[in-house]
């Protein structure tokens, strides 16, 4: 979590660094702070709040001048959100300046032995003990700053990406990274770090992501130099060519980027099967599926392991999985998988999903995964991520940039891919008749038209949203592959409109949760045709004899549902299986316009972050 940004050239640095950490706020955004250096004065300003906090407070100072630069979006750790600890932080010295994105874990002890040599702590943070590591580093071996921090990294346990400049060197910034992405972007004389590339997109497309335990002297006239943090090898730039445009990380008139992204949903599904699918063919294709076809072929069993929302794709694909290619699934959350010894074989595939390709415990579970010999395959968003550079082999969801804090259309990219996967392995083990996987490819080519038409529901779903906007509590319930949609869309309500919310399969209400309900209490139930419709509706009656509110959502042309329900959304038909990608929309807007409607920042909701690269 967190957000650095970071820049060394010929231009004003502030405009570059505070328009860059707006467009990294998703990744954190209780604090942020700013350090402007012109070679001779370095200027610091910090504050609690948002990006827009910093500028006003910023441009008070008015002294904003600096062609070196670096900034911070915070997502607290160690220390609660203030000014004080705010990034940038100084050394004793006042010479040396960090910012950092990540956790020290073996932070205190340091501290320790550097408050015996008369160090002193403004800050309850980990970066503060850090810059001070490598100051005390630097003066004890009389070395300069680049060796410093490569010596001071290899005493440190823990996660980071690092940028830090020096006073007495006006034209270099040393950035590190372990385990917390960053990336360098290379223009005319001029160089960029952060978190992304989003920043610097509008000044360069070419760009060096550094890998794991790597870290590099960026000094102005010079090329970019990587080292190896631990033994000093060289490593030599791969300089990437991005693809990235700046519309797709802008809102582009809608209010909020989530909004932006639900509607983005039919061509985001789109460009996620487009030239993988091919119905007059007869054919998925998926270059990295390809290669290892045989490895799912022969799997005992596939083990998912994700978090959040992604982990709610998992169970999606744990239907998928089963029911089409007849192979058992396991659906893992990733923090619990890699603390708990699982039994694990080399004939295990195991499928790593995750959006950002950045989420620490999907990180962890994938390196156990691999140790214990596991093939394993990561579904990620984010191009070049580290999810996806430390899988075997994987599938990119080419949902484009999500920017909302609330995962909406990487979901049903993750089902799109995975749909793919399984359909592909069905095919190739002859589970399914050539008519079959014809009529199951034509439908999925479909699927864009039919959420087009599912976004169609969003006046109804509004009109919903206001009934139901001052609920203090809902319960979501779906069966089969609508479980995890219910799982998802309760998820979806908590994270942007602080309303309790719990998903259920709608078959398990009576061991429960039935209790719960009264007159006060909406409940959202999944009831489309195919599937368990008839289970679902007696699931129904029973909420309607106990006095809840009901509001269904539906197979267009449902009669029974709507003489029962208090509301009922209609979606187009399709294949069961396909359902999710449907049904999970209107309650995508329904979060939404809820969360508008009390007024909550749905794009950076509190205490949340976008990629979780903590444990
Ligand atoms: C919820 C949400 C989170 C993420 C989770 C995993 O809307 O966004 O639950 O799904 O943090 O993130 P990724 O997919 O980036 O690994």
């Amino acid at each position: 979590m967190c957000g650095i940004v970071g820049y060394i050239g010929h231009r004003d640095a502030y405009p570059i660094i505070v328009k860059g950490l707006q467009r990294l706020e998703y990744r954190g955004y209780d604090s942020a702070g700013i350090a402007l250096f012109d070679g001779e004065d370095i200027k610091i300003s910090k504050t609690k709040g948002k990006v827009e906090d910093l500028k006003q407070k910023a441009e008070v100072a008015n002294n904003l001048t600096g062609n070196l630069g670096i900034g911070h979006t915070r997502w607290a750790t160690h220390g609660v959100p203030n000014d004080v600890n705010s990034h940038p932080h100084y050394s004793n010295s006042g010479d040396l300046v960090i910012i950092h994105n990540g956790i020290i874990e073996n932070y205190d002890t340091i501290k320790k032995a550097l408050t015996k040599r008369r160090y002193t702590f403004e800050s309850d943070t980990d970066t503060e003990v850090l810059i001070n590591l490598i100051e005390e580093v630097k003066k004890k071996e009389g070395v300069k700053l680049g060796k410093a921090v490569q010596i001071a990294l290899n005493e440190v346990v823990g996660a980071y990406a690092i940028a830090v400049f020096d006073r007495q060197k006006p034209d270099e910034i040393v950035v590190a990274k372990l385990g917390s992405p960053l990336a360098v972007g290379i223009g005319e004389n001029e160089y960029f770090i952060a978190s992304d590339a989003s920043p610097f997109i509008e000044f360069t497309n070419n760009a060096v992501y550094l890998e794991d335990e790597e870290m590099a002297i960026i000094r102005l006239g010079k090329e970019i130099k990587l080292r190896k943090i631990k033994d000093d090898a060289i490593a030599y730039p791969d300089v990437l060519e991005l693809k990235l445009n700046l519309e797709e990380i802008e809102k582009g008139g809608y209010d909020h980027f989530m909004l932006k992204e639900i509607y983005e949903q039919p061509r985001a599904i789109l460009d996620t099967y487009r030239g993988r699918l091919l119905p007059d063919q007869g054919l998925v294709k998926m270059a990295g599926l390809d290669q290892h076809i045989e490895k799912f072929l022969n799997a005992n069993r596939i083990i998912i392991v994700a978090c959040g929302t992604s982990w709610h794709a998992g169970l999606v694909a744990e239907y998928i999985f089963e029911d089409l290619a007849r192979i058992p699934v396991e659906v893992e959350y990733a923090s619990e998988f890699r603390y708990r010894n699982p039994v694990i074989t080399h004939n295990d595939v195991v499928i790593a999903i995750s959006q950002s390709g950045e989420t620490a415990d999907t990180l962890a579970a994938i390196k156990l995964a691999k140790e214990r010999d596991a093939f394993v395959f990561g579904v990620c968003n984010v191009v070049g991520s580290s999810i996806s550079r430390e899988t075997h082999a994987g599938a990119y969801t080419h949902a484009g940039p999500e920017i909302g804090v609330a995962s909406t259309k990487a979901f049903t990219t993750q089902i799109t891919v995975l749909t793919l996967i399984a359909l592909k392995i069905a095919k190739e083990k002859g589970e399914f008749s050539a008519s079959k996987f014809h009529e199951f490819l034509t439908e999925l080519e479909n699927i864009p038209g039919k959420v087009e038409k599912a976004l169609d529901s969003n006046n109804i779903v509004e009109e919903v949203a206001n009934v139901y906007k001052d609920s203090s509590n809902c319960l979501y319930l779906g069966r089969g592959y609508n479980f995890p949609v219910a799982l998802e869309g309760a998820l979806k309500l908590k994270e942007i409109s602080y309303i309790h919310a719990e998903g259920y399969p709608a078959a398990e209400m009576k061991h429960g949760p039935i209790a719960l309900i009264d007159d006060q209490m909406p409940v959202f139930v999944i009831a489309t045709k195919k599937g368990h419709y008839e289970k679902v509706v007696s699931n129904i009656q029973e909420i309607k004899s106990r006095k809840g509110k009901i509001i269904a959502i539906v197979t267009e042309g449902d009669e029974t549902v709507k003489s029962l329900a208090d509301h009922v959304i209609e979606i187009p038909e399709t294949i069961e299986s396909l359902t999710p990608l449907l049904t999970t929309i209107p309650l995508q807007l329904l979060s939404y316009h809820i969360a508008v409607m009390r007024n909550c920042n749905v794009d950076q909701p509190r205490n949340l972050a976008k990629s979780v690269t903590v444990e």
